[in-house]
């Protein structure tokens, strides 16, 4: 049976035998599960009313006619044709994709949550409390003066951070510093931004431990320095023990201490990047609270500076004024960097996940986040080289290639991790449980990775043998991706 969409390959002959593992496969027509399009649909007139051009119009449209029980089996049949975060779990490192609980959708779907959004303020205070409400307890939680929501994603934050750090540089005739430096363990999307930023990106080694090398900072920090952005715990799952000594080497030079958020499920409750003597810093609203996954947007990644950067913030901001809240533009703003006020509903998300669980629910959640990535590690037969951890750890496939482990897991019913990065793990698998999973899960997990890493290289190299799509052809999927249905049909 064929199906030629991308990444699809022709191997039911090859298929082993049924497995409990199995994802379904519906095949019909020698496709998988059809476009609704593709099944029933109807050609609908179009008004002659359009405000656009003519040559932007069409007269009619065909769209998909399908009966309620159709509509419904065609999605849940989609959904039994994929892994995801509510059918098991998902232990990518650094990235995580936890499950949300259901509750904040409950809160996102409250008809009072859907104010459009250019309303006067009066007449929307409810949605401004919250607003300044959920600044209040970021600021609280990162040890932070002020905060923007703005950020449409962890990496819109970071490019956000960096920006306010540049104008306050300029502001205070520091305009010349070029350099942020960036230590080689951290996350893509670090180096990304200070590129974009304008910045020469300094590249810092790791000490034999994983952690910052205070040698190679010293040497690499100078006038010419403008921020260092690192993580706390890294990305290897290790605290960074020296970083009062780092902050104050920073600060010394002239730079400012910037905090990649990602990793702060790690410390909720615990340990502050304020108290550490970060200076700027964005939230993963997806990864420490519970928020979808913004991957560029639409997520959230709030900004929280210290008071001395509050002036450069984007606007607007919300704050308390005269009993009631308003909008304002803070006095050196880099101006605006999303919509009104951002994701507004995926802010809401946030405010009710840290509203239920409270100081003490969200206290928990960093110890169990932390007691469950040890544990894992405990329990894999690959090596686990550094640790102790924090959030997540990173194992080594050793001789086997992490790319083929990912592929088998599948095999085995469960999510691989985040594979090939940091490099300073040779074929790293790095594995972030968080602090959803039980032990019985974990235990599932570690079975995956401990059957997998007992196979040898026919059998990664077949992986996976078990899902809907086979094997597909990354790099294919990457640099020529045919996106519309549309390519498809004329090909
Ligand atoms: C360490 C780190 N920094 C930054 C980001 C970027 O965040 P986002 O995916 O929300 O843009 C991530 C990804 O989640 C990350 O793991």
């Amino acid at each position: 049976m064929s199906d030629d969409r991308p990444g699809s390959t022709d191997d039911e002959g090859s298929r082993p035998e049924q497995s409990r593992y199995d994802q379904a496969r519906y095949v019909r027509n020698g496709r998988y599960e059809p476009l609704l399009i593709e099944k029933d649909s109807t050609r609908v007139e179009i008004g002659d009313d359009s405000p656009l051009p003519e040559e932007l119009t069409r007269d009619d449209l065909e769209l998909p006619a399908p009966s309620e029980p159709e509509l419904v089996r065609h999605y849940t049949r989609l959904s039994q044709m994929i892994y995801g975060i509510d059918s098991g779990p998902y232990p990518l490192g650094s990235c995580t994709m936890k499950y949300n609980p259901k509750f904040t959708e409950d809160v996102a779907a409250l008809p009072s949550g859907l104010v459009h959004p250019d309303r006067s303020d009066e007449s929307i205070q409810g949605t401004l409390e919250v607003l300044a409400r959920l600044q209040e307890y970021l600021g609280r939680i990162g040890g932070m003066d002020a905060v923007t929501l703005q950020p449409p994603a962890g990496a819109a934050g970071e490019f956000v951070g960096i920006r306010v750090a540049t104008a306050y540089h300029e502001h205070n005739g520091e305009g010349h510093r070029d350099e942020v430096i960036v230590p080689e363990s951290a996350h893509g999307t670090n180096f990304a931004t200070a590129a974009l930023g304008g910045y020469d990106v300094v590249s810092l080694p790791s000490d034999e431990k994983g952690r910052v090398n205070i040698e190679a900072l010293e040497a690499a920090l100078s006038e010419n320095t403008a921020a260092l952005m690192l993580t706390n715990p890294n990305t290897l799952g290790l605290f960074e023990r020296d970083i009062s000594e780092i902050a104050e080497m920073v600060h010394d030079a002239g730079g400012l201490l910037y905090y990649d958020g990602a990793n702060l499920n790690a410390l909720l409750g615990r340990a502050r990047p304020g108290d550490m003597g970060f200076d700027v810093m964005h939230y993963n609203v997806h990864k420490t609270f519970a928020t979808p996954h913004g991957g560029g947007g639409p997520g959230a990644g709030p900004v929280g500076v210290v008071e001395e950067l509050a002036p450069y913030l984007p606007e607007p901001r919300v704050r308390e004024s005269g009993g009631g809240y308003e909008l304002f533009s803070p006095e050196h703003s880099i101006g605006h960097v999303h919509g009104y006020q951002g994701n507004w509903l995926v802010l809401l998300k946030a405010f009710a996940y840290i509203a239920r669980l409270g100081d003490e629910g969200l206290t928990d959640s960093s110890a169990k986040a932390v007691l469950n990535a040890n544990y894992l590690a405990s329990q894999i037969e690959y090596d686990v080289p550094y640790g102790p951890f924090h959030h997540e750890f990173v194992a080594s496939a050793g001789d086997q290639d992490a790319a083929d482990v990912a592929k088998r897991m599948l095999d085995y019913g469960v999510h691989p991790p985040t594979t090939k990065w940091p490099e300073i793990v040779p074929e790293a698998l790095m594995t972030e449980p968080t602090e959803i999973e039980s032990k019985e899960t974990l235990d599932q997990l570690a079975a995956g990775f401990n059957a997998v890493a007992k196979e040898d290289d026919e059998a990664l190299e077949a992986a996976p043998e078990r899902t809907t799509a086979r094997r597909i052809d990354q790099t294919s999927a990457a640099r020529n991706p045919r996106l519309s249905w549309h390519a498809l049909e004329e090909k």
